[in-house]
């Protein structure tokens, strides 16, 4: 890193979100964990930040198999205390339409086969969830998209199912008999690890689709064609948040590890 003295601030793109930053520099970061999807580092209102593709740069790492422990341990090596997360999401609740921007405030976690701690050993370590998202983080994403002038859905449950394939009608009925709003295959472990590094977290998420049963079918053209429509104004939404930042963090992820560790 030739230019940055510490980068405090990442975003981690989604779907169609793979070339978000004007990069300066770009880095491969060896972790435990294995490697990261390529990092690139740029400028955003003057603050360095760094990029994390969580597809690879061509969008060809599949939502089970994209390696969540190396992408965010790479960032915190970087020193990376903030991320910023876009995610693709299809619509439960019937108010969201395609394009609304949502940010999360809470999840169900339906994935099956990821490795989703960095706690496989001693210590036994047990993060609290009772704010599964940054406080501070989700608010300035709030606000970032009110000062755009774009209209946010300032709280969500986010079902995160396995994929690869999306869900039946019977499954989705069944995630809003649940209590959730929106569906995903990438939030999780994301979240969690971030949260056992004791970085903050929060989600931009973007409605692609209807969930399936409340649109005829699902393909992957129409969702990247909304995916591509939303794309500068979460653009805008991000880099809005990023310049609203304080310098100090006053939220529950600071501290994450103080009371969970046996
Ligand atoms: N289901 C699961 N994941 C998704 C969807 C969906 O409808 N849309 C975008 N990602």
């Amino acid at each position: 890193m030739k230019n940055f003295s510490r980068i405090n601030v990442a975003i981690v793109g989604g779907s169609g979100l793979e070339d978000f930053l004007k990069a300066t520099e770009q880095i491969r970061v060896g972790t435990p964990f294995g490697l990261p999807s390529p990092i690139t580092i740029g400028m955003v209102r003057k603050k360095p930040v760094a990029f994390l593709p969580r597809h690879g740069l061509r969008h060809n790492v599949p939502p089970h198999r994209v390696n969540y422990r190396a992408n965010l341990y790479g960032l915190h090596l970087l020193g990376v205390e903030r991320i910023f997360a876009t995610n693709a999401v299809g619509a439960i609740a019937q108010n969201l339409k395609p394009g609304t921007l949502v940010v999360p405030h809470d999840f169900v976690d339906f994935t099956k086969s990821r490795q989703g701690t960095f706690y496989d050993d001693a210590p036994v370590t047990h993060v609290d969830m009772s704010q599964p998202y940054c406080p501070e983080m989700r608010s300035a994403l709030i606000k970032a998209a009110k000062t755009v002038g774009e209209s946010v859905c300032d709280e969500a449950v986010l079902a995160c199912t396995e994929g690869p394939r999306y869900e039946t009608p019977a499954e989705v009925k069944l995630l809003r008999h649940f209590g959730c709003n929106i569906v995903g295959m990438t939030g999780l472990p994301e979240v969690v690890l971030a949260r056992e590094l004791e970085i903050c977290y929060a989600s931009l998420s973007y409605v692609s689709n209807l969930a399936v049963g409340l649109q005829d079918h699902q393909t992957v053209d129409d969702i990247a064609r909304t995916a591509e429509k939303c794309k500068p104004i979460v653009e805008q939404v991000l880099k809005e948040a990023i310049d609203s930042l304080s310098t100090t963090r006053n939220c529950v992820c600071v501290d994450a590890l103080k009371d969970s560790q046996l």
